[in-house]
């Protein structure tokens, strides 16, 4: 933590100021956005272009800072999000270098949007609370830096891995299996962690940094990591990272990737009975989850509860099946929302439809569970209400966001 403190004057203004700038929240973080390309078009190479056109990222910075700034006091309380947070930043290879040039182009926003209410005493104690909110994600992601670095096969900034094989896992998923390229070691990681990759793609002006979560168990020559296809959808122009990487990408190609990260992890103290619900390639997660209990929980019992369109879509269903028949302690259940004729048939599924509280209580003995949930934020909305309806405490649901973190209510 940060050993710079901030006078009483300081935090007063900052304090009292907060829910004016928090009024102004997107069109100050959309301001700061844009002067920041315009300055600096070489951070275009690590931002997510498409998490800019949506607002998502300006809206995510901007409710941190405020928050922050409320608790400018107190910084420890917010530390859980900021680690959060510091995943991704690490991830992503975010250095110290590069907060003092948002803390610039954020004051710059905050006066330009706020006009002469931002007077040089409310601009230079937001200055002094960036600076301190800033030291303390630069010293939480110095050590995850370290730490990614020191373990064994780890490194701390982007590595060569080739393709070594590449499997479709349904119409729309494929995995790759990425091995180093300099034959050495590579990390074990947690069980939930993602990597990021950095696409190079050719006629691209700028790099495209995309998270995939390990989809593969922990301590394996290779990580593999398995992507749905963003195909275009009317208007809607298709993902550029996955498509490239389902179109353009071949086995014996090299793309760069950072080491495991991520802080949405099976905790393995636990011997709770552990639940695991995904939508889509929401999966990716749960299976290295999944395969973590097998290893090494074996006794621990586990629900494997996976939403999928029909088997067209579904992946992953045999090796789930293998997993399930060899231990009594393995569930699996699946819900098909619209099955094809042959799903019908062959009744290859639990559940027509969506996963939905009724469902779950049919199928799970009680709610005494960890329960981790992944997929589309439709899906993670109507799964986080089931919960809450079912009464099981905040603490024992988890969940992951493949995309900026959002709300769920
Ligand atoms: C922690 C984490 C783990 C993840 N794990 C996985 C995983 O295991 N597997 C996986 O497949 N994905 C995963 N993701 C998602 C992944 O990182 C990418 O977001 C995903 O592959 C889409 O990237 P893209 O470049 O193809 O699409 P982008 O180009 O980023 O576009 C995103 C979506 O927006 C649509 N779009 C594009 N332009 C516009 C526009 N102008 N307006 C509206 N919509 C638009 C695209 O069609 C696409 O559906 C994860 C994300 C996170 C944060
Ligand atoms: C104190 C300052 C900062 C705060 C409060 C902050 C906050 C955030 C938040 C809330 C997210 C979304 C995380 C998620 O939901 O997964 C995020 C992501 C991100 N941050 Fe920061 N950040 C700060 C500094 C920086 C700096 C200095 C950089 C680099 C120039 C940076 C680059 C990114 C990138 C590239 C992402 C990924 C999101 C995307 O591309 O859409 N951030 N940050």
């Amino acid at each position: 933590m940060s050993t710079k403190t901030l006078d009483s004057r300081t935090i007063e203004i900052i304090k009292s100021t907060v829910p004016v700038l928090a009024e102004h929240g997107t069109a100050i973080t959309t301001h700061f956005y844009k002067t920041l390309f315009n300055n600096h078009p070489e951070l275009l190479h690590i931002f997510n272009h498409v998490n800019q056109k949506q607002g998502k990222q300006p809206q995510a910075l901007a409710n941190t800072v405020y928050a922050a700034a409320q608790y400018i006091d107190n910084l420890e309380a917010i530390l859980p999000v900021v680690k959060q947070i510091a995943h991704k930043h690490r991830s992503l290879g975010i250095q110290a270098e590069h907060y003092p040039i948002v803390g610039k182009y954020l004051l710059i926003a905050i006066k330009d949007v706020l006009g002469e209410a931002a007077t040089d005493e409310i601009i230079e104690a937001w200055g002094d609370a960036y600076g301190v909110i800033a030291d303390v994600f630069i010293s939480v992601e110095k050590e995850m830096y370290q730490v990614a670095a020191s373990k064994t096969g780890g490194w701390d900034d982007f590595r060569e891995f080739v393709v070594a094989k590449k499997e479709v896992e349904s119409d729309v998923i494929t995995s790759f299996y990425l091995s180093p390229k300099d034959g050495a070691q590579i990390s074990e990681f947690q069980p939930g962690q993602y990597i990021t990759v950095k696409a190079v793609i050719n006629g691209e002006t700028y790099t495209h940094l995309r998270q995939y979560s390990l989809s593969d168990a922990s301590g394996q020559p290779y990580y593999r990591i398995s992507v749905k296809r963003e195909d275009q959808k009317g208007n809607v122009p298709a993902g550029i990272v996955s498509t490239f990487l389902h179109n353009e990408v071949s086995v014996g190609d090299v793309i760069e990737v950072t080491a495991p990260a991520g802080d949405f992890v099976l905790d393995s103290e636990n011997s709770r009975p552990v639940v695991l619900i995904s939508g889509g390639v929401g999966q990716t997660p749960m299976l290295t989850m999944l395969k973590a209990v097998a290893n090494h929980q074996p006794n621990r019992k586990v629900t494997y509860i996976h939403a999928a369109i029909n088997s067209k879509y579904h992946a992953f269903n045999e090796e789930v099946t293998n997993l399930a028949n060899q231990s009594e302690n393995i569930s699996y259940f699946l819900a098909y929302e619209s099955p094809t004729e042959q799903d019908k048939e062959t009744k290859n599924y639990q559940k027509e439809g969506y996963v939905d509280l009724a469902w779950l209580q049919s199928i799970l003995e009680n709610n005494d569970a960890e329960f981790y949930f992944c997929g589309p934020v439709p899906f993670m909305k109507a799964i986080n209400k089931a919960l809450q309806d079912w009464n099981v405490p905040q603490e024992r649901t988890h969940y992951e966001f493949f995309g900026p973190k959002g709300s769920l209510e």
